[in-house]
């Protein structure tokens, strides 16, 4: 019997299965705005079965976004669009998501396809990027941000509580805080990026204060019955990782205490000189750590390529939810391959009637 068909329930929210789809920006907006790319894409998504469709890093103002192209939620122009989207993966059986983000020092970049670059100063198209320190990511991404002044970073916290009211309005009922990847919140936990001398860098207590600080201004405004989560890169790579997994955890059990709900364990891509072991469902391991030392129900990414390889995460509890990324993007009906393959019972396969009745009679 398989457990990735298993239902899971957060809060008030039940999902159908353990399959979510992560966060995947698809640079495809102009000023923020979602159009009929996105509505048909996460549309496609949820109709293919999984339990969670997480929306894509989402601005929460206008230098908060990676690229030209990424959406945003610093306006109410930003909410019917992204409600159409809600409902459309909610009329579809999964539960809406969606991730708000700071991109920080790796913000106002060419889309991945038109280099993944910084856009070239002097160029309409970008902006100046802000960060804790003004120190350059590197490599493609080389040009220094700002040094984030005390008002700059109340009222970035202030953004993300305002952005998130926007994504309760647009109807999504999971929240995830981009914590992860390099971006701005990444960058006050890392040393990498934060070379403050103030109370927001240091020490442990002082690289967690925007990450804490942000938690408590969005826990204020959404909803306590809905599930509120947080990506988090609890690791570099980097030679240090046995203290910045220490920390990491020491901060995500704060997360718990500060009314987080659940938490999605991935890398801190902080430095461009990081060694990662790539390998199949290689942060299983990393992710079962986070979960048995803080008692907060976790997911990762990375490489869960298989049916298999998702199933036996569930099974052997390291993960509560498998995010499953590129394969969807290759072929967004995978929940109804993966039920295929793993022999579950055809009354849990994921279909919509109009495929169902073809599917599940005639399969040569
Ligand atoms: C096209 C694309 C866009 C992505 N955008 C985001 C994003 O907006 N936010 C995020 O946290 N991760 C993002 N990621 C990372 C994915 O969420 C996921 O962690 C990654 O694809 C690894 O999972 P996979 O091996 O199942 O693809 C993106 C990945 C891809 C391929």
């Amino acid at each position: 019997m398989s457990v990735l068909f298993d239902r899971f329930t957060l809060k008030d929210i039940e999902l159908r299965n353990r399959i979510a789809v992560p966060p995947m920006c698809q640079y495809s907006a102009i000023d923020g705005l979602s159009n009929d790319w996105h509505l048909a894409h996460y549309t496609g998504m949820a109709r293919g079965g999984a339990g969670l469709v997480i929306v894509e890093a989402t601005g929460v103002s206008p230098e908060g976004r990676i690229s030209p192209g990424c959406l945003g939620l610093w306006s109410d122009d930003h909410i019917p669009g992204l409600a159409q989207i809600a409902a459309a993966i909610k009329k579809a059986g999964a539960v809406p998501g969606i991730q708000i983000a700071h991109a920080g020092r790796k913000a106002s970049a060419n889309r991945p396809w038109e280099g993944d670059d910084h856009i070239t100063a002097g160029d309409a198209r970008g902006w100046q990027t802000i960060s804790p320190s003004a120190i350059a990511f590197g490599g493609d991404l080389s040009q220094v941000p700002q040094e984030m002044s005390l008002a700059d970073i109340h009222r970035v916290t202030a953004d993300f509580a305002a952005a998130a009211q926007r994504a309760r309005a647009a109807g999504f009922e999971w929240l995830e805080l981009h914590f992860a990847h390099g971006y701005l919140a990444q960058s006050f936990f890392s040393t990498h990026a934060n070379q403050r001398t103030d109370q927001y860098g240091g020490n442990l207590e002082n690289r967690s204060r925007f990450l804490l600080e942000t938690l408590a201004a969005v826990r204020h405004v959404w909803p306590e019955n809905l599930p509120l989560a947080a990506r988090f890169g609890v690791i570099e790579y980097d030679g240090r990782d046995e203290q910045t997994l220490a920390e990491s955890i020491q901060l995500s059990k704060q997360f718990r205490t500060n009314g987080l709900d659940f938490l999605s364990v991935s890398i801190g891509f902080s430095t461009p000189t990081a060694n990662i072991p790539w390998a199949p469902a290689f942060l299983a391991p990393i992710a079962e750590q986070v979960r048995n030392q803080t008692g907060l129900p976790v997911a990762s990414a990375w490489g869960f390529s298989t049916p298999q390889l998702a199933e036996q995460a569930i099974a052997n509890q390291q993960l509560d939810l498998v995010m499953i990324g590129r394969p969807h993007l290759a072929n967004p009906h995978w929940p109804y391959h993966a039920a295929r393959e793993l022999g579950v019972e055809k009354s849990a396969w994921i279909l919509p009637a109009p495929y169902a009745h073809w599917l599940e009679r005639y399969r040569s």
